[in-house]
């Protein structure tokens, strides 16, 4: 772009700053309870409400706090969740059995939330770490995870969630092929409207460390990375690669992750292939902001505001942030 006309002082570009009208109305982007998606940690029980250390403000619930909850994110016009269940350590296996259990925590608060009618989305993850004993994504064959095994399971475990009543399945497991897979084992068992969010482009990131904490998979998880799977985060180009796959397998929406440290990512998607693009702000910048907030003193929704701002000026359609019903609450607010 260039301004060749535009010379100081005919062109005065505080001059439409001088007031919240004028800034209002030249506004470029706009946040609103629309673009937010919602993430819950789920548990076992009844009447729990279970903190989480490294996360300020962020619960486990048990199903029925979730079936309130998700009641109130629907009045405040969030479209919707998206379900991350706390498994038992008891269950948890090499294999990640509990996946494939049709009546597992997930499917049961799939159910409960279907059953209970709300006009909100669920959003569910196709990927094994819940439920295995070593926190990987997927089944470990001679010290790794194997990509054609795990796809196996994955299929599985999409078409278990989608006839408990999942509408938008969401691999995050960065296994090649698994969209494809994925998608034809839908379309096989007639589930062809279900939708797939892919985390296209899913960094190997240091920002995920909140989220193990909250799913008791970090321990396990020891020293040995996600690195054989997940993104590189020196790469960009090869986030194309991937959204251009998983499109080509069949994806419906593609999704980066984590959001602010790949912005550029997200620009690029979107500028590339004009598809569905979303944003996860994950645990590590959620609760990276909160520390900020407590430390200057600000006050957080400020902070998750802006931060959110520059995920949709970067291109995003949506972002799934855990303050999502914090911030429709303060955007409804203000209007
Ligand atoms: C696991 C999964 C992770 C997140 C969402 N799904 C963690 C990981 O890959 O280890 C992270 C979300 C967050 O940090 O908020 N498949």
């Amino acid at each position: 772009m260039s301004f060749p006309s535009r010379r100081f002082p005919t062109t005065r570009l505080r001059r439409l700053r001088q007031a919240a009208w004028s800034r209002q109305l030249v506004q470029e982007h706009r946040l609103c309870p629309a673009d937010l998606i919602w993430p819950v940690f789920i548990v076992e029980g009844e009447q729990q409400r279970i903190a989480i250390e490294s996360m300020p403000e962020v619960m486990r619930l048990s199903i029925d706090q979730l079936l309130i909850e998700a009641q109130q994110a629907q009045t405040l016009g969030i479209p919707a969740i998206a379900l991350f269940p706390v498994i038992d350590p008891a269950l948890k296996t090499a294999t990640g059995d509990e996946a494939l259990n049709p009546d597992n925590l997930i499917c049961r608060a799939i159910h409960s939330l279907r059953a209970a009618a709300l006009d909100i989305g669920i959003i569910c993850d196709v990927a094994l770490d819940p439920y295995t004993n070593h926190g990987h994504d997927g089944v470990i064959i001679n010290g790794d995870v194997d990509n054609d095994a795990t796809v196996e399971l994955l299929t599985q475990q999409a078409v278990i969630q989608a006839q408990a009543g999942c509408q938008i399945i969401a691999p995050s497991d960065m296994q090649d092929g698994r969209v494809g897979a994925i998608r034809q084992a839908l379309d096989q068992a007639g589930f062809y409207q279900v939708m797939i969010l892919a985390y296209a482009a899913k960094y190997c990131s240091h920002f995920y460390g909140p989220f193990r904490d909250a799913l008791g998979s970090q321990q396990s998880l020891a020293n040995k990375g996600k690195h054989t799977y997940q993104q590189p985060i020196t790469n960009s180009d090869e986030a194309l690669h991937e959204v251009a796959l998983d499109l080509q397998e069949g994806a419906d929406m593609v999704m980066v992750k984590p959001a602010m440290p790949y912005l550029d990512v997200i620009y690029r998607i979107k500028q590339t292939f004009h598809v569905p693009t979303f944003a996860y702000q994950v645990s590590g910048e959620y609760t990276m902001l909160h520390h900020l907030a407590q430390t200057t003193h600000t006050n957080v929704e400020t902070l998750l505001i802006e931060s959110l701002l520059s995920c949709k000026r970067a291109g995003s359609d949506a972002i799934i942030t855990y303050a999502a019903k914090q911030i429709a609450q303060s955007l409804s607010q203000k209007n």
